[in-house]
């Protein structure tokens, strides 16, 4: 398996069988994002942001933001390219003008020092190895202006581990009606010898239980202490840990991802 979890294939445009089909996914993917866009606004107050967002997906929190009009220039940094186009074609439809969407390993790009002030890293930093992950945090401080923050929503997987059984937990996940796929199964595993690094491989199928689309992630896990050190390393201040985008402070028992804020002095 290679470095990187592309998502190849997620969100392919001719897996929508209309426009109408776009449309729903669209509208419920800027639904399930406004949390995490209302989050960012609490946190920056009134000022107007510069945002970039490293594993942008779809780009959906992007979108959220620039119609709420904060976002006096957002990049979005995807590294799958049926992602990236799927966010470019709504960009264009939409007439989205603050937002550029770059398809490639946020690695490549050299982004402007000391300019931003919000750095995104949501629901991704889990799938990157050590190395990787310390570039994540070393390029969001350097291209933070001072106070900026970074925001980070990391899974930590405690509760599927929890239901482990001899080191695998497989379950079935049903999709929203607008997703062109019907349900994902998910197989979740792990070495004895390395707890903290799982395998996860998903499945997807469609109304006819047609194998439609497949891919595996390696995961890694991170607690509350490890990310803490990790950050304050980088000279990182402020560090919040909650439990969701609401503000509930962590509780590794109750909480399935930490949401975690961190500013540049
Ligand atoms: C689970 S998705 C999260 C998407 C979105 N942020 C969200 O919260 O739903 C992780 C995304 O990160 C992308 N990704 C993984 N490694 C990357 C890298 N090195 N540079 C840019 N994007 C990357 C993947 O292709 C995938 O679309």
């Amino acid at each position: 398996m290679d470095e990187y979890n592309t998502f190849e294939g997620v969100e392919d445009l001719k897996n929508y069988v209309d426009n109408d089909a776009l449309e729903k996914y669209r509208k419920e993917a800027l639904t399930s994002f406004k949390k995490s866009s209302d989050f960012v606004k609490n946190l920056i107050g009134e000022q107007k942001i510069k945002i970039i967002e490293v594993g942008s997906g779809n780009s959906s929190l992007l979108y959220n933001l620039e119609k709420e009009h904060i976002l006096l220039e957002g990049i979005g940094i995807e590294l799958a390219k049926t992602r990236h186009i799927f966010a470019e074609k709504w960009k264009q439809d939409k007439n989205f003008k603050n937002i550029t969407n770059i398809n490639d390993d946020f690695r490549n790009i050299n982004f402007q020092k000391k300019y931003w002030n919000v750095f995104v890293c949501n629901s991704t930093f889990q799938y990157f190895n050590s190395d990787i992950a310390s570039d994540l945090v070393k390029t969001a401080y350097s291209s933070l202006a001072k106070n900026g923050f970074l925001i980070l929503d990391i899974p930590t997987y405690e509760s599927y581990q929890k239901k482990m059984k001899n080191n695998v937990y497989s379950f079935i996940k049903e999709m929203p009606i607008t997703n062109p796929f019907k349900y994902g199964l998910y197989e979740l595993s792990r070495k004895s010898s390395s707890p903290n690094e799982f395998l996860n491989i998903s499945k997807y199928f469609d109304k006819n239980g047609e194998l439609k689309a497949e891919k595996s992630d390696r995961i890694y896990k991170w607690d509350k202490k490890k990310i803490i050190s990790t950050l304050t390393r980088q000279n990182f201040s402020n560090i919040r840990v909650y439990g969701s985008f609401d503000k509930i402070p962590f509780d590794n028992q109750i909480h399935e991802a930490m949401c975690i804020t961190a500013q540049k002095i």
